[in-house]
């Protein structure tokens, strides 16, 4: 009863993007086993989210949605507020990253990075803002940063995922001030390395590099990322706007 109290998300309407799988996937899990219905914005569809979430007791629905693009992220907002009513919670979590030297990469490569981690987090902040202002909801914005923002991963060389991931801990630091007096919470989750199809796909050399860096000696599953998510989505985090939550194993202590 008291953990349902501050953790519990009834009644509440959560917005997960990219969830169609890995790290949105299980967090959009979490979100409806806590009470939430989940809305899966994604490029592909997501019946296995939608059959976890469905598992998980509560509802939700896809709705088919490219991040960058200003229109399909308005559109999808649009018909959200049309069939559930509310938007509670944004998981702002879509991302893609790119490891290659900077001198291999080429600027296109570079825009696309920012474009989907940072321009398309913004537009989803955004959309998901104006209407918590419109509607008077005193929502929760976790905007999916990495370890990635706050140090420099070794030895895969990987700049652009990594300026785009510290302006995202900024552009939270900066909406959560702009829109505290609409008691709109916006902070982010930096979780370090984390098995999921992104960073499985790995080559196995990369991943042995990366242990003696960890000082857990392992990968996060996705599901240690969960709670963190929770008590940012909930009444458990009140007081806690423009804070970056690091889940990292102690990665970023040494
Ligand atoms: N896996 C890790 O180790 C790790 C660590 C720190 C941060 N992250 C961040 O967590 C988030 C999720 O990563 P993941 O490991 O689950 O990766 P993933 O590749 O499994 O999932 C990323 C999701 O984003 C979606 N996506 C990409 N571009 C999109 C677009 N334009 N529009 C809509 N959806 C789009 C993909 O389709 C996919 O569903 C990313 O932002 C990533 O940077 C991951």
């Amino acid at each position: 009863m008291y953990l349902e109290e501050i953790f519990g998300l009834k009644g509440k309407v959560a917005v997960v993007t990219g969830g169609n799988r890995g790290i949105g996937q299980v967090v959009a899990e979490g979100l409806a086993r806590a009470g939430a219905e989940v809305i899966i914005l994604s490029r592909s569809g997501a019946e296995d989210t939608l059959k976890k979430i469905s598992d998980a007791g509560s509802r939700g629905y896809h709705i088919k949605t490219d991040v960058t693009s200003e229109e399909s992220v308005a559109e999808a907002f649009r018909q959200i507020v049309e069939r559930s009513g509310s938007i509670d919670i944004v998981f702002n979590n879509a991302g893609i990253c790119l490891h290659k030297d900077t001198l291999e990469a080429s600027v296109e490569e570079f825009r696309r990075v920012v474009d989907v981690n940072l321009t398309g987090e913004y537009i989803v902040a955004r959309e998901a803002g104006k209407i918590m202002m419109e509607k008077g909801i005193q929502g929760s914005i976790i905007n999916m940063a990495s370890m990635s923002g706050s140090i420099v991963n070794i030895p895969q060389w990987q700049c652009s995922y990594n300026a785009s991931k510290a302006a995202v801990i900024h552009m939270t630091r900066s909406l959560a001030v702009e829109w505290a007096e609409y008691h709109i919470r916006v902070n982010s989750l930096s979780p370090g390395y984390i098995a999921t199809p992104m960073s499985v796909d790995t080559p196995k050399e990369l991943k042995e590099a990366w242990m003696p860096l960890i000082p857990m000696h392992r990968m996060g599953k996705p599901e240690e990322l969960v709670p963190a998510v929770l008590y940012l989505a909930s009444n458990a985090s009140g007081y806690t706007s423009g804070s970056d939550v690091v889940v990292d194993g102690a990665y970023t202590c040494v």
